[in-house]
């Protein structure tokens, strides 16, 4: 075997180790919660893989007033915080014309602190246990002639428990822009709502896209949780790259 074929096959195990232990610690903490009493599943989400909601007006005027003072970032490949997973199978040019990138940094993140906080319980019934949060994006989806990347049928491949919270500054739906889901009964589900729309789903396991306006840019923030002993509200930029820790004892720095 030579060199190259050596390090393929040391990535692919890496990745497969790294699955293995995800999909065992989610398996651990949904098995001690159920114990514990503590966590109602969430029926819905259990069957159909997706939640919806919309945040509190007040709560999410606080967050908005915010948005338009994080910094345009372009999308890089290197762009990923120590520890975490992420794909090298992006064409930086093709996505940085489809869409614009920005930084959530403290002044953002404090107050989207605060809207995790008011939804903490309806998204561990859908996650079965406590969880933290390991990334916080925010990109604007602009309508180009050709779809790349989110914006083509995908699933993210992840491991099952690490799930996205879709949040939706704008209205979102119909010429807005979306969030597309093909459901477990094969049945389409495009997120349509007022600013401070939610969206959490099972974005390993549903076929989904994103679903650029008609006209101008559909903003989103998207904060991935991970299974978790203890709960981890704060938020954090862990890169436009950065897909998740690539171990569940990776701390939250
Ligand atoms: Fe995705």
């Amino acid at each position: 075997m030579n060199r190259y074929a050596q390090w393929l096959s040391f990535q692919t195990y890496r990745k497969r180790f790294i699955y293995i232990i995800w999909n065992w610690y989610g398996r651990k903490m949904k098995t001690q919660a159920a114990k514990s009493g503590e966590v109602r599943l969430d029926e819905g989400f259990k069957s159909l893989g997706y939640k919806s909601g919309i945040f509190d007006a007040a709560r999410f005027g606080v967050f908005l007033e915010t948005l338009p003072r994080a910094e345009p970032i372009p999308f890089r490949v290197g762009d990923v915080a120590d520890g975490y997973y992420f794909t090298t199978a992006i064409d930086e040019g093709k996505i940085n014309k489809a869409n614009i990138f920005y930084r959530l940094s403290s002044p953002q993140l404090e107050p989207l602190d605060a809207l995790l906080a008011s939804i903490r319980e309806e998204l561990t019934s859908c996650l079965g246990c406590r969880w933290r949060v390991v990334n916080s994006r925010y990109w604007s989806t602009i309508a180009v002639p050709t779809a790349y990347g989110a914006n083509n049928w995908h699933v993210d491949g992840f491991p099952n428990d690490i799930l996205k919270l879709m949040i939706y500054p704008h209205e979102t739906g119909g010429k807005w822009g979306t969030t597309e889901l093909v459901l477990p009964t094969k049945e389409n589900f495009s997120v349509s709502g007022p600013p401070g729309t939610w969206l959490l789903f099972k974005n390993s396991e549903l076929l989904h896209r994103g679903v650029p306006p008609e006209q101008g840019g559909r903003k989103i923030v998207e904060v991935t949780i991970v299974p978790a002993k203890r709960y981890g509200l704060t938020g954090r930029f862990a890169g436009h790259n950065a897909q998740f820790p690539k171990y569940p004892w990776m701390a939250h720095s």
